[in-house]
């Protein structure tokens, strides 16, 4: 293996959670330990808190030019991290399940206040898509919160996923007092803000030592040896290999503003988290140790400043190792491209790179020859697998509202849909252009830009669809006369793939009884493995 060393050494990973849960207060508490920024209130929120377009666009402006923020790389413990940045606000969460196709892991942040919220569910269903191993962190336990016995109780049930937990809490709120480490039976005391040193540990070996009650009180000391036998029974030592298989999630409660509990799950996480891991393609399986280069584009980034109207676009290292450069085959266009300023985001600075090796992350300018989904390799013809489209929910006919300018709507349009911003769907026989979005702010931001980038002014007509379904079937006749009969409903999306579009749970409920052949599907990806 060339490149085992480099191989071994990287985790690639992202942060998800419901929004406030604490993603953003995590992420800065985990370079501070990489030392990758020295201050706290470094790391911006990218959540959109007044909820309008015009907050919208400034973000995006300022992560336009400063892109770093979308991918951070520090090194822990000669580990080196990648951090991948989630989008904050539920409008975007397709953008959210994209970057989770290039991660290897992922940390869940849940409230401890809130327990499990709506997004929480859905990034769980994605991450269970994938197999992808998961590490639970319960923040604000700062705050008077859920029982804890229920709340882990709650996230079994509700996620569907095994608990494991790794430390345990002595209270919450105002009497929270700390977090027992069940592996390494030791106690760290609570102290806000705390830099999570070690003087704060004190070794439980034996519960009957005296010290646990001077520290912890007689009544919390009692319940802490109960709670600590019960969860020791039940749990055992954590099987890490069902964790890598993503059957058991190893659970560590803490206090993400406060900086506690963050070390324990950190020094767990470079342990014990998967290595960049091996990929599956159209054609084979490519795996991490091979000696040649291959890489998917995952996310394409518009620069929104009208002076540069170039785009970057974020390359996973699936295998061997990219250089500056170099020729690479772009798989879709059938083209050789090299890339003479790709970027690294270490340290939160964009860096000219020279290579870059699996698990890592590269941006490469763009100007229009990508889209998500994209495989770059040094020769070979696959695609990468398992890139998903999900159904929007909200769906509006565009009209052009300047004749003039239809050539510039069509090149915005297809640019747009390219970075994964909106789907695009061609009514069955005409030309009617349907946009679906997951959220009403997606709809404001793409008229604002179809205007501003590409002078095109359109409006939305509301259409009254429910969900797209993606429709296969293994009888073409039946497929081509579906499509026929219900050609008002039904459209192609910008892959040419066919989408049926219900009005309501009821139309496809009934359009699935009484046509058995077809299948209806929630989901659609990219690129499909070939049998
Ligand atoms: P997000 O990225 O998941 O959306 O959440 P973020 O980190 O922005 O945190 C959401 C709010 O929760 C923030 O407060 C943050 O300070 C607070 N928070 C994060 N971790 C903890 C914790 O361990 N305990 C408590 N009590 N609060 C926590 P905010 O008032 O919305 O923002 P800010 O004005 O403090 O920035």
């Amino acid at each position: 293996m060339k490149y085992a060393k480099e191989i071994q050494k990287r985790r690639t990973f992202a942060i998800i959670s419901h929004p406030d849960a604490g993603k953003t207060t995590l992420t800065e508490k985990l370079l501070l330990f990489g030392g990758a920024i020295q201050v706290a209130g470094a790391v911006k929120s990218n959540k959109i808190k007044k909820f309008a377009t015009s907050d919208f666009m400034e973000i995006e402006r300022q992560r336009g030019i400063s892109v770093a923020t979308s991918v951070m790389t520090f090194a822990y413990q000669d580990i080196v991290i990648n951090l991948l940045d989630t989008p904050g606000h539920k409008d975007f969460a397709e953008d959210t399940y994209r970057t989770l196709t290039a991660v290897d892991s992922v940390i869940l942040v849940i409230d401890g206040v809130n327990g499990v919220e709506e997004q929480t569910r859905r990034l769980m269903e994605v991450c269970r898509m994938r197999d992808t191993p998961v590490i639970v962190f319960i923040n604000k336990m700062d705050r008077d919160g859920k029982n804890r016995f229920d709340l882990l109780e709650e996230i079994e049930k509700e996620l569907a996923i095994q608990l494991h937990p790794m430390t345990w809490p002595i209270n919450s709120g105002k009497e929270f007092k700390g977090v027992y480490n069940l592996s390494d039976k030791n106690l760290r005391l609570f102290a806000a803000n705390t830099k999570g040193i070690e003087e704060d540990l004190i070794s439980v070996n034996d519960f009957n030592d005296k010290t646990l009650i001077e520290k912890l009180g007689e009544k919390d000391a009692n319940i802490l040896t109960a709670d600590v036998e019960l969860v020791d029974t039940v749990h055992g030592e954590l099987s890490v290999s069902d964790y890598l298989s993503a059957k058991v999630a190893p659970v560590f409660f803490g206090s993400a503003i406060n900086n506690f509990g963050v070390k324990e799950m950190l020094d767990t996480f470079i342990r014990i988290a998967p290595t960049p891991c091996n990929r599956t393609t159209s054609v084979r399986e490519v795996t991490v140790d091979e000696e040649k280069f291959s890489g998917f584009v995952f996310k394409i980034h518009a620069n929104l400043d009208p002076k540069h109207r170039d785009r970057v676009a974020f390359v996973r290292v699936c295998s061997g190792r990219f250089e500056r450069n170099k020729y690479y085959h772009h798989v879709r266009l059938d083209k050789d491209i090299r890339f003479s300023n790709p970027y690294s985001f270490m340290a939160r600075e964009k860096n000219m790179v020279e290579d870059a090796y699996p698990g890592d992350v590269v941006g490469l300018f763009d100007t229009g020859n990508f889209k998500i989904g994209d495989t770059l390799t040094e020769g070979e013809n696959f695609y990468f697998t398992g890139i998903p489209t999900f159904s929007p929910e909200i769906f509006k006919e565009v009209v052009n509202k300047d004749p003039m300018k239809s050539k510039q709507l069509e090149k915005g349009l297809l640019q747009l849909t390219d970075e994964g911003v909106v789907q695009l769907f061609t009514q069955y026989g005409g030309h009617k252009k349907i946009i679906g979005c997951v959220g009403e702010l997606q709809f404001e931001v793409i008229q604002y830009r179809l205007l501003h980038e590409y002078g095109a002014s359109v409006q939305f007509n509301n259409l009254p669809y429910y969900k797209a379904c993606w429709i296969t079937s293994n009888d073409k006749i039946k497929l081509n006369d579906f499509t026929r009969f219900k050609s008002a409903n039904t459209g192609v999306d910008k892959d040419g793939h066919i989408v049926y579009l219900a009005q309501s749970e009821w139309f496809l409920n009934t359009e699935r009884s009484n046509n058995p052949d077809i299948e209806f599907h929630f989901s659609s990806e990219i690129h499909k493995a070939s049998k």
